[in-house]
């Protein structure tokens, strides 16, 4: 037997074929296809190797302490944990991002978000105000931040981070020293916009937007793993939406403009509320990859 808890992972040596062969077993819940990927990304992880050169040498050994590590990893994705918290890290706009339980793992649809982002203040004169709110991991700021380090016209913008998490700020403040961004950006806990004091001339967020009637229909993965209370705005899904559009009347800048990542479903409703705050605004949807409404633009 060469499965789970078989001969292979008792051996005192094993070859990344066999690991393959193994681990692929334990992960026979998931689509064929996508087994050698995880497998070989924890393995690359573990034993400090790139993916293409385990795959260019399927005949090296792998230790023993190595290959319990690799098992451990294999087992939790057996067991439903998404890849990025096993491995602690998440790519977001080639920024490599540690992650844990307490951030959101950061997706693709939020790279669009932040690509917008980037491009809009690259195309400004001079410094700037901007706004993360709900920083989770720091990924849109920390990819902002990393875009305009070199610019001499931006330099002086102050950049801001805000959650209501001190555990995710904490992460987030991981990720800005791991990228030498720690000195450019401020990271503050509260509620939205509330602890910005000055005009914010972009304003980016991911808020929660997920609604208590949609929870039946998540993911099981991402219900048991992720954090509730970076999902979950309220009832219908709109409310923390609501709540920094009302501030974001309050904060936004005579020219500001705004970004803000909806569902995939919220587009009329964002522009309503958007409208109730921003009535001479120019407001618009944009939408991801999918054709899915995603994110609301708005202009003062
Ligand atoms: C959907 S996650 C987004 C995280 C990250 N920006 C990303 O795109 O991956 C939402 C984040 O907002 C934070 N949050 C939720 N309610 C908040 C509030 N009222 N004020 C500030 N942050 C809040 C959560 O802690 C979480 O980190």
């Amino acid at each position: 037997m060469r499965g789970y808890g078989g001969e292979g992972w008792n051996r005192a040596t094993m070859t990344i074929k066999e690991l393959l062969a193994n681990a692929s077993v334990m992960l026979d819940s998931l689509p064929a296809e996508e087994r050698s990927p995880m497998v070989l990304s924890i393995a690359s992880q573990v034993c400090k190797k790139t993916i293409e050169t385990l795959y260019a040498h399927p005949n090296e050994p792998v230790t023993q302490e190595q290959w319990r590590r690799i098992r451990r990893g294999v087992r939790e994705i057996s067991q439903g944990k998404p890849l990025a918290y096993v491995l602690g890290v998440q790519p977001f706009l080639g920024l490599p991002l540690y992650v844990s339980k307490d951030v959101l793992i950061p997706r693709p649809e939020t790279e669009i978000l932040a690509e917008k982002a980037i491009t809009l203040v690259r195309g400004r004169a001079c410094p700037l105000t901007v706004v993360d709110v709900g920083t989770g991991s720091g990924c849109i700021i920390l990819a902002i931040a990393k875009a305009i380090k070199d610019d001499p016209k931006l330099a002086g913008s102050a950049l801001f981070a805000v959650d209501a998490s001190a555990r995710a700020l904490q992460i987030a403040r991981k990720n800005a020293r791991f990228l030498e961004l720690s000195e450019r950006i401020r990271f503050l806990k509260g509620n939205l916009l509330e602890p910005i004091t000055t005009p914010v001339d972009l304003l980016v967020s991911n808020p929660p937007y997920v609604g208590e009637r949609e929870i039946p229909f998540l993911p099981p993965a991402l219900l048991a793993y992720e954090p509730k209370e970076a999902l979950i705005a309220g009832p219908e899904g709109h409310e923390v939406l609501e709540v920094l559009l009302r501030q974001a009347g309050y904060h936004l800048a005579p020219d500001g403009v705004g970004l803000i990542e909806i569902g995939y479903r919220q587009g009329e409703t964002a522009i309503k509320l958007a409208r109730a705050h921003f009535p001479d605004g120019t407001i618009s949807i944009a939408k991801d990859l999918s054709g899915n409404d995603r994110i609301l633009e708005l202009r003062r």
